[in-house]
């Protein structure tokens, strides 16, 4: 099984349980942090936007309110049933213009130059590579556009701020998971941050991977990490 599949799969298992477990584990916090993200790249009315990673849409549709009547955004997301749930919720959101795409956003194929701008929440860090990521961004930014990646932020090992993350991840998150059935999945969240760049090494990477500006800010107490990217 390729590692894409892996992570297709570990998603698709979790997509009933993702946004329960999301609240639970960041004590609601997520949704100020996608806030916070949004409050800092100021989609406006009528632009078009792309949720890259967008699972079940928890970042896309405060976004489409952002940028209603005239905008849109376009979700996208590797894993199909994250996707039917997001579908699921826009029945009620009738003034909302979004459209779910089901693909990897790796695929150099899809929708080139085309948004204004892009955000991806909590994706980056489940990429095979995230300088292949980066690049992909931009791919879908037109010249100018502007892009926005939340995710947990790489604390090093010998600070306050990491030892707080490792005792949080390996005696709360695990552990709470593993009574769901999600030992696992959480597991992985666990490699997955430890493998991640830290602030500095994502700053350089977007740069290398074309973007003119990048800048890497640290919220949450250190926690998680913004990364702001203009093409
Ligand atoms: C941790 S979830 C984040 C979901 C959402 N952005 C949020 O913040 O709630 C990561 C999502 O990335 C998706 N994903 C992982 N690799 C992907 C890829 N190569 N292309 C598209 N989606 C991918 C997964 O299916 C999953 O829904």
């Amino acid at each position: 099984m390729t590692n894409s599949t892996l992570i297709n799969n570990l998603f698709n298992d979790l997509s009933t349980r993702y946004d329960f477990l999301n609240d639970l584990f960041s004590f609601g916090l997520h949704r100020f942090w996608k806030r916070k993200l949004l409050n800092y790249l100021q989609p406006i009315c009528g632009e078009v936007w792309v949720d890259l990673c967008c699972g079940t849409g928890d970042l896309t549709f405060p976004l489409a309110k952002l940028v209603k009547p005239h905008g849109k955004v376009i979700g996208i997301d590797a894993a199909c049933q994250p996707l039917d749930l997001a579908e699921k919720r826009l029945i009620k959101e009738t003034e909302l213009s979004i459209e779910w795409i089901n693909r990897d956003v790796l695929d150099e194929d899809l929708m080139v130059e085309y948004f204004d701008g892009a955000v991806m929440a909590y994706g980056l860090r489940n990429l095979s590579d995230p300088l292949k990521g980066l690049k992909a961004i931009r791919r879908f930014l037109k010249p100018g556009g502007r892009a926005g990646v939340l995710d947990f932020n790489k604390t090093s090992n010998n600070s306050i701020s990491g030892l707080f993350q490792k005792l949080y991840l390996n005696f709360l998150v695990v552990p709470i998971a593993s009574r769901f059935g999600f030992k696992h999945h959480f597991k992985y969240l666990v490699d997955s941050i430890q493998n991640f760049p830290d602030g500095i090494s994502l700053e350089n990477l977007a740069i290398k991977a074309g973007f003119l500006e990048a800048k890497y800010y640290k919220i949450a107490g250190n926690q998680m990490g913004i990364l702001l990217l203009k093409n």
